[in-house]
């Protein structure tokens, strides 16, 4: 594991408490299972619904709501992140919904304990790939582990939002080809390292791994109430869906 990704698994496991706080607050994990539509939005539902009986996997699962309505939606859920302590409070939270998922603590762009060609569907995002040092590495792990003619859905918070980490009133904080490593530290003294991977890099990544783009779509007016987030981006996308399906011909 790099240093940077190995610096963002400590910072993960020391905020996985705050997490939890905050998402038993929101509660959504408790329903998901029953309501995916809680958590899934309407431009991705029609490529989750069709899981039941299937193996799927979530890369950078987190809060594990999308695991969850996967499940609830009938898959056979593989759970996979990076931090030990947000995967232990999801395995409290499947055991207390009765839901049958497989936790799995690993770096995205390091897939070794999973299979190629294992899943039907692969999903990621909701802010996953800004961790991650090698967008076209965890692309193409997520391609390997899908099975010939399986989804690869990418979902993630619009590249473009980056632009106002750290703005000034109207003036933008970053630029968007600049791509990182971006060093933080927290309150408590940790590093982190974000990474600012542009629309396209997203596209060119599936592309690249063998997956034919079935959708492109950027949906979305919301700023989330975050500090870094007023500037003007109601006006803006706030999300960016990407989904492929794995080439038959290059397996
Ligand atoms: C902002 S959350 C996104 C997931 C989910 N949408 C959520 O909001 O909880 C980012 C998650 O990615 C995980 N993560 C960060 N870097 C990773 C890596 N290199 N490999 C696997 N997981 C990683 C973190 O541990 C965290 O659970």
């Amino acid at each position: 594991m790099s240093e940077q990704h190995e610096a963002n698994r400590a910072f993960w496991n020391a905020s996985a408490e705050w997490w939890k706080e905050r998402e038993d607050r929101r509660g959504l994990w408790r329903t998901c299972h029953e309501n995916p539509s809680l958590v899934v939005s309407p431009a991705e539902m029609p490529f989750l619904q069709g899981v039941r009986g299937q193996a799927v996997c979530v890369l950078g699962s987190g809060d594990n709501e999308i695991a969850f309505a996967l499940a609830g939606l009938g898959g056979r859920v593989t759970s996979v992140d990076i931090s030990e302590q947000r995967l232990e409070i999801a395995r409290e939270r499947a055991r207390t919904l009765g839901l049958d998922v497989d936790f799995v603590q690993s770096d995205v762009t390091d897939l070794r304990d999973l299979h190629d060609d294992a899943f039907a569907l692969v999903y990621t995002g909701g802010h996953v790939s800004v961790w991650v040092s090698d967008l076209r590495r965890f692309v193409s792990e997520a391609v390997r582990i899908l099975r010939p003619g399986g989804v690869l859905v990418i979902s993630e918070y619009h590249p473009i939002r980056r632009l106002w980490l750290e703005a000034e009133g109207p003036r933008l904080g970053r630029r968007y080809f600049e791509r990182g490593p971006y060093r933080y530290t927290t309150e408590e003294g940790l590093p982190t390292f974000e990474y600012h991977w542009t629309v396209s890099d997203h596209i060119q990544a599936a592309v690249d791994a063998g997956c034919r783009i079935v959708k492109v779509d950027e949906y979305g007016e919301e700023t989330e109430g975050e500090s870094w987030a007023e500037s003007g981006l109601d006006k803006l996308p706030t999300y960016l869906l990407v989904v492929g399906k794995k080439d038959k011909e290059r397996t």
